[in-house]
C-alpha cells in the first residue's frame, strides 16, 4: 500500500510509513496568492492501493478541499483504491438538524469524501454522540480507531499520581474515562455538562469523593477549553490535588492552553491527530496496526 499525506499530517504520514517499513509518497500542495489550493501527485499511482492521510483541524475547510483535490487526482490517475485516513474528522458534531433549516454538515462532508473516489474511511476517536458509528453517515465502509489506550499508557508511565481518579467532563466522555481508568487501575466519574453557548458551559459533579486525590480529566476534543476550565474550577472547589488534563484531539483554539494551565492543570497531554504544543502521543502505531490488519 502506498502511504500519502496531505499538508495537515505530513509528519504523521512519515511516522506511519516508517512503522510499516515503507516511504511516504510524494504530494505537493501549495496555496496561490488568491487563496486557491494547488495539489500535484508526484508518484506513479496507477493500479496502486493508496492510503491518504489528512486531518481536518484549525483550517478544516482548506484541509478538506486539499483532500478532495488529492483523492480526485489519485482516482483520475488510476489508483485502484483510496483509503481516506482522517485522524481528526471535523464537522462530526453537526450530525443532525438541531434547528429548522440547518445543514447536516457531517453528512455533506461524508458524501464529498465518497464522491471523489474514497473507497473506505478510517477515523480516530470521532466525535459520535448521537449516532452509533460512522457507518450511519457514510455510504462507504468505515473503521473507527482509538488512541485512548496509548494516551492513557503515556499518562501511567509519565506521571506519579496519588490515589488517582479519572474524570470525564460530560456523559459522552464516559467511553474514554472508562478506558483510562482501566489502564490506570482506578475508578472514574463522569460529570454532567450543560452547554450555555459556544464558549460557555456548566458542569456538575455526580460524586464528590475526589477530595485530596490526583485527577486525570479526559475528553475527546479540547477546543476553546471552556469545558475543561469549568471542570477544573469545580474540581478545585472539591479539594483535589494534582490534575492532568488529557484529550485525543487538542485543537486548543484561541488561548485555550494558557487558560487551562491558569485554571490549575499541571499538564495538558494530547495526540498528533491535531498537531500542536500538547501533541505528545503519536497515533501512528494505531494507524499502522490498522493498515497491517486490513
Ligand atoms: C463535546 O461534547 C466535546 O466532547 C468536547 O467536550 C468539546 O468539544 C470541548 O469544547 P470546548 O473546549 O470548546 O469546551
Amino acid at each position: 500500500m502506498l502511504i500519502m499525506a496531505g499538508s495537515s499530517c505530513r509528519v504523521l504520514g512519515v511516522k506511519v510509513a516508517r512503522e510499516l517499513d515503507t516511504r511516504l509518497g510524494d504530494i505537493d500542495s501549495k496555496r496561490f496568492p488568491d487563496g486557491e489550493l494547488y495539489v500535484r501527485i508526484g508518484e506513479e499511482v496507477s493500479g496502486q492501493d493508496v492510503a491518504l492521510l489528512q486531518s481536518m483541524y484549525l483550517s478544516p475547510n482548506d484541509f478538506l478541499i486539499e483532500y478532495l483535490l488529492a483523492a480526485d487526482a489519485l482516482r483520475d490517475l488510476g489508483a485502484r483504491s483510496i483509503l481516506g485516513i482522517i485522524p481528526y474528522f471535523a464537522y462530526a458534531r453537526q450530525d443532525r438538524r438541531f434547528k429548522p433549516g440547518e445543514a447536516i454538515s457531517c453528512r455533506t462532508v461524508a458524501d464529498l469524501l465518497r464522491l471523489v473516489g474514497t473507497s473506505e474511511i478510517y477515523t480516530v476517536d470521532a466525535h459520535l454522540h448521537r449516532i452509533r458509528g460512522l457507518s450511519e453517515i457514510f455510504k462507504i465502509p468505515t473503521r473507527e480507531l482509538t488512541v485512548v489506550p496509548l494516551l492513557s499508557t503515556y499518562i501511567r508511565e509519565n506521571f506519579r499520581l496519588e490515589r488517582p481518579i479519572v474524570v470525564g467532563p460530560d456523559e459522552e466522555s464516559e467511553q474514554w474515562a472508562r478506558v483510562t481508568a482501566e489502564i490506570l487501575g482506578c475508578d472514574y466519574d463522569v460529570f454532567e455538562k450543560r452547554r450555555l453557548g459556544p464558549r460557555e458551559v456548566e458542569v456538575t459533579p455526580r460524586r464528590s469523593n475526589v477530595s485530596g486525590r490526583d485527577i486525570v480529566v479526559i475528553d475527546d476534543i479540547i477546543s476553546t477549553g471552556g469545558t475543561i476550565v469549568e471542570t477544573l474550577g469545580v474540581l478545585k472547589k472539591l479539594g483535589v490535588q494534582k490534575v492532568v488534563v488529557a484529550c485525543v484531539h487538542p485543537l486548543l483554539v484561541e488561548q485555550a492552553l494558557a487558560r487551562i494551565y491558569e485554571a490549575g492543570a499541571c499538564a495538558v497531554v494530547g495526540t498528533d491527530t491535531v498537531v500542536g504544543p500538547a501533541s505528545v502521543v503519536s497515533v501512528a502505531p494505531v494507524i499502522a496496526d490498522a493498515l497491517r490488519t486490513k
